[in-house]
């Protein structure tokens, strides 16, 4: 398969530079992921995270975004899940968000730990109750024989907690990526893009600018 031609784009950005940057790479996320919302992109909370799988083979995967505090980015899933077996294995990720339409990517890499369960307690209960029968119903990343196998696991968890509110299954929560590293791309005319990498050094970060 070939991809048709298409129109070279010229992305048209304020120049973007270190005096713009926020103090620390997680502050200055929330800057662009404010922007995002603002722009109105759609999934502004989709990131890609990569991990590790047992031979050392890399898998990735959309999670949604959800917190980033002064330690990193935070999404919740299965702990039985794939990508939780990976991380309890080998500790470390990868991630990439991209607001496309406003020609912006941040790329992080850190090692990895599970959030706090009153943290995931409290996302948990703000999930619709749909999402929340369906962390209870549906083994994550375990094989079915068919669809109708996964409908008889969703009617046997609504069963299980008619009339009542949906716990936290015990085997969901939160990973939070304590990035080390996060770079800012901002996309400009003539290629000319730029990029900024924080990172961490001790308590504090320094910022270099990278060749597009
Ligand atoms: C837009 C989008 C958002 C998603 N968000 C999540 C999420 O927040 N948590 C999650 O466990 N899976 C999410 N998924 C599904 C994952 O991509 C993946 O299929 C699932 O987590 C199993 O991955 P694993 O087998 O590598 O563990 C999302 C998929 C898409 C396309």
């Amino acid at each position: 398969m070939s991809t048709p031609p298409r129109e070279h784009v010229q992305y048209q950005s304020d120049a973007f530079d270190v005096g713009d940057l926020a103090a620390t790479p997680f502050e200055q996320w929330q800057r662009w992921y404010a922007d995002a919302l603002a722009a109105d992109v759609p999934e502004p909370d989709a990131m890609i995270v990569a991990t590790l799988d047992d031979n050392g083979a890399p898998d990735a995967r959309v999670v949604l975004l959800r917190d980033i505090d002064d330690r990193g980015p935070v999404f919740y899933t299965s702990y039985e899940s794939a990508k939780s077996t990976q991380l309890d294995a080998r500790p470390v990720a990868a991630g990439v968000v991209t607001w496309v339409t406003l020609h912006r990517q941040v790329r992080f890499r850190g090692a990895v730990e599970r959030v706090d369960a009153h943290q995931s307690d409290a996302y948990f209960s703000t999930r619709p109750r749909g999402s929340q029968i369906g962390a209870w119903a549906s083994p994550q990343s375990g094989e079915l024989p068919d669809r109708d196998a996964l409908v008889a696991l969703v009617a046997a968890a609504e069963q299980r907690f008619e009339g009542r509110d949906v716990p936290r299954p015990p085997q969901w929560g939160g990973w939070r990526i304590l990035a080390d590293t996060v770079e800012f791309w901002q996309g400009q005319r003539d290629r000319l893009h730029d990029r900024l990498r924080f990172e961490r050094a001790g308590d504090t970060w320094t910022v270099t600018r990278l060749a597009p």
